[in-house]
C-alpha cells in the first residue's frame, strides 16, 4: 500500500513538471502566432499617407492630409488650432467650423481612406497650429505643424496702412483747425457786435 501511494506521489510529481512545462512551450507558441499575425496585418495597420509639415505665407491657403488603407479604413484626424481643437472621424466624418475658413472632409480614392483638413486662408495665429492623425488600433500616430510665415506683401500693406493713417489724421486736424479758426473768426464777428448790443443796452439802462 505504502510503495503504490509513493508511486502515485512520484506520478503527481511528474504530472506536475509536465503540466509546468506545457504552459511555456504553449507560450512561446502563441507568441510566434501573435508576431505572425502583427505581421500580417502591419500593412494594413499602417499610413499610406503621412501629414506632412506645411509652410504657407500669411493669407495663403493649407492643406493636410492622412490616409491608410482601405482594409482598415478607420482614423482619427485632430485638428489643434489657434480657433480650437477639432476631430474628424473618417471614412464617415465631416467637419465644417468657422464657416468658410476651416473645412475636414473625408475621401475614399485609390484604394485608400483619406482624411483632409483644409485652412482656406492662414493667419499669424494659425502659426504653429498642429495636426494628429490615429489609425485606430495603430499604435503610431503620425503628426504635422503649420507654419505661417510673412511674405513682403504683409509688410508693403502694414507700411501702406502705417502711412495713410498717418496722412488721414493729418488731413482731418487739418480741416479741424481751419473749421475752428472760421467759426472763431465767425464768432469774433458777431460776438464783438453782441457784445457791443450790451455795452449800449446797459449804457442806456443807467
Ligand atoms: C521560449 O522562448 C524563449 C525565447 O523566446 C526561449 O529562450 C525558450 O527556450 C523557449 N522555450 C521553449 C520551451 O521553447
Ligand atoms: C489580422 O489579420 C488576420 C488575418 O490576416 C485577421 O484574422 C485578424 O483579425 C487581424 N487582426 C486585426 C487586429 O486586425
Ligand atoms: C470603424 O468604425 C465603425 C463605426 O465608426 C465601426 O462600426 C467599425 O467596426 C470600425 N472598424 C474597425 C475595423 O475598427
Ligand atoms: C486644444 O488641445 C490642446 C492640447 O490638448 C489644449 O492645450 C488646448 O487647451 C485645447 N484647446 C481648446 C480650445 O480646447
Ligand atoms: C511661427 O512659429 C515659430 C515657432 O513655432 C516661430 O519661430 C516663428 O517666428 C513664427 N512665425 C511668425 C511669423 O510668427
Amino acid at each position: 500500500m505504502r510503495k503504490k501511494r509513493k508511486v502515485s506521489h512520484v506520478c503527481l510529481l511528474l504530472l506536475a513538471l509536465l503540466h509546468i512545462g506545457t504552459p511555456s512551450s504553449a507560450q512561446n507558441t502563441t507568441t510566434v502566432s501573435t508576431s505572425t499575425t502583427s505581421a500580417l496585418n502591419s500593412t494594413a495597420l499602417s499610413y499610406r499617407t503621412r501629414p506632412v509639415d506645411v509652410e504657407v505665407a500669411v493669407g495663403e491657403p493649407a492643406e493636410f492630409r492622412c490616409g491608410v488603407p482601405e482594409t482598415s479604413p478607420n482614423l482619427t484626424f485632430t485638428f489643434y488650432g489657434s480657433h480650437g481643437n477639432y476631430s474628424l472621424t473618417c471614412p464617415h466624418g465631416h467637419v465644417e467650423d468657422i464657416p468658410e475658413a476651416l473645412y475636414g472632409s473625408c475621401y475614399m480614392k485609390d484604394g485608400e481612406s483619406l482624411a483632409v483638413w483644409t485652412l482656406r486662408g492662414t493667419s499669424f495665429p494659425d502659426n504653429g497650429t498642429s495636426v494628429i492623425c490615429q489609425q485606430s488600433k495603430n499604435p503610431d500616430a503620425a503628426a504635422a505643424v503649420l507654419h505661417v510665415y510673412d511674405n513682403g506683401a504683409s509688410y508693403s500693406v502694414l507700411i501702406g496702412c502705417v502711412i495713410g493713417g498717418f496722412f488721414g489724421i493729418l488731413l482731418v486736424f487739418g480741416l479741424l483747425y481751419a473749421v475752428l479758426y472760421r467759426s472763431e473768426s465767425f464768432w469774433k464777428c458777431f460776438g464783438g457786435s453782441e457784445t457791443e448790443d450790451d455795452m449800449t443796452t446797459i449804457v442806456t439802462k443807467d
